[in-house]
């Protein structure tokens, strides 16, 4: 089963933003999946970073509309992003250092925060992005 299941109520109203949402979630329920099948730490790490790579990606986008519209919620928000790259950091240095895998704890956090961060801090640029002509 899927740790996290995309449907519209995660839907911020910019398609752009909702197909890089989508791909984070089943990136997320990848290695989920991974770690199910007992994948080995090296595995799990070239998942793991696949998936911060990605949200790099993913931040950047938000982050170059907040600038580009004057968003001015910004600061808050790309301090939420920046607390999410130093605590997965941790998890790969973690994974790194250990002989074990990884623990349902990172992957309920992975899955939690970003329901969490699209619902709640995600959602609230949505009007204003549309207002600003982005969809
Ligand atoms: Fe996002
Ligand atoms: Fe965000």
């Amino acid at each position: 089963m899927a740790m996290i299941e995309w449907n519209e109520s995660l839907s911020v109203n910019v398609a752009e933003i909702d197909r890089q949402h989508r791909q984070l979630i089943d990136m997320v329920n990848d290695l989920n999946a991974a770690m199910l099948e007992g994948k080995g730490r090296d595995v799990l790490g070239l998942i793991l970073k696949g998936l911060v790579d990605y949200a790099g990606t993913h931040f950047h986008t938000e982050e170059r509309y907040f600038l580009r519209f004057g968003y001015p919620e910004a600061g808050a928000h790309q301090k939420a992003h920046a607390e999410f790259v130093a605590k997965v950091s941790d998890f790969q240095k973690g994974l790194a250092a250990d002989r074990a895998g990884l623990s349902v704890d990172v992957l309920l956090f992975l899955s939690d925060w970003w329901r969490q961060h699209i619902l709640v801090v995600d959602k609230k640029y949505g009007p204003f992005f549309n207002a600003k002509g982005l969809r």
